[in-house]
């Protein structure tokens, strides 16, 4: 069996659809075992947002998940991250939960994991790909191995209206925080986790 890792962290709900749709899409493969995991809240953060009804409601939809440790993180084979975009950045949640990883990092024990990173904006242009781009490189300090979202698999991509999806990785365009992933976002978070799932199988057979 390949174990799949999808942890994700969000406020409002965009990148845990798309971490739901990621994790479900690889589920369906019988070989592939599939945890769902969210990066836990930082007190700060929900003290700043708890005014929000859009905040209260995405927190409790994802009650039951439960928060990623970093025993996930060393079990995964594979592992797809879900990180909202804050000023063109990942969350300072998200930060916050690599930085106690600092012991796996030393023993090595991420290295020749396969990776994926989703992202979610406000705007288009708001920063998915800087967001994406900019998280890879923690998980390559650990080591791990970068997997896209080619053009090829994802004919999304190719379609000039406003919806989420980048070769870099999937994601989403929340506008004011109403507009949900679409059936293409959800599409190519699936296809994602299928994609970091396999290379992960493949890197088990040779490193
Ligand atoms: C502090 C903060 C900074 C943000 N910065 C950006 C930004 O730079 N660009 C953008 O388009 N959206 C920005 N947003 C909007 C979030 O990216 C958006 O709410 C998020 O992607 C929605 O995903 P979620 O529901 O999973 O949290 C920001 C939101 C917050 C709270």
């Amino acid at each position: 069996m390949t174990k799949l890792l999808v942890t994700y962290y969000s406020s409002y709900g965009h990148m845990y659809q798309m971490a739901k749709a990621a994790a479900d899409a690889a589920a369906e493969n019988d070989d592939y075992e599939v945890k769902l995991r969210k990066i836990p809240e930082l007190e700060s953060a929900r003290k700043a947002m708890s005014a929000q009804d859009a905040y209260v409601q995405a927190q409790e939809a994802q009650a039951d998940v439960e928060e990623t440790t970093l025993d996930d993180l060393k079990w995964a084979d594979g592992i797809v991250w879900g990180i909202p975009t804050r000023f063109g950045n990942m969350p300072a949640q998200i930060k916050q939960f690599l930085d106690t990883a600092g012991g796996l990092w030393a023993e090595g024990a991420l290295e020749g994991k396969a990776t994926g990173i989703m992202s979610s904006t406000n705007t288009l242009h708001g920063g998915q790909e800087s967001t994406i781009l900019t998280s890879l490189i923690p998980l390559l300090h650990f080591g791990m191995i970068f997997v896209g979202s080619p053009y090829s698999e994802n004919p999304e991509l190719n379609k000039y209206k406003t919806q989420g999806g980048t070769p870099y990785g999937p994601s989403t365009v929340a506008g004011d925080g109403s507009k949900m992933p679409t059936d293409g976002d959800l599409k190519m978070a699936g296809r994602l986790a299928k994609r970091v799932a396999k290379v992960a199988s493949g890197i088990k057979e040779v490193y």
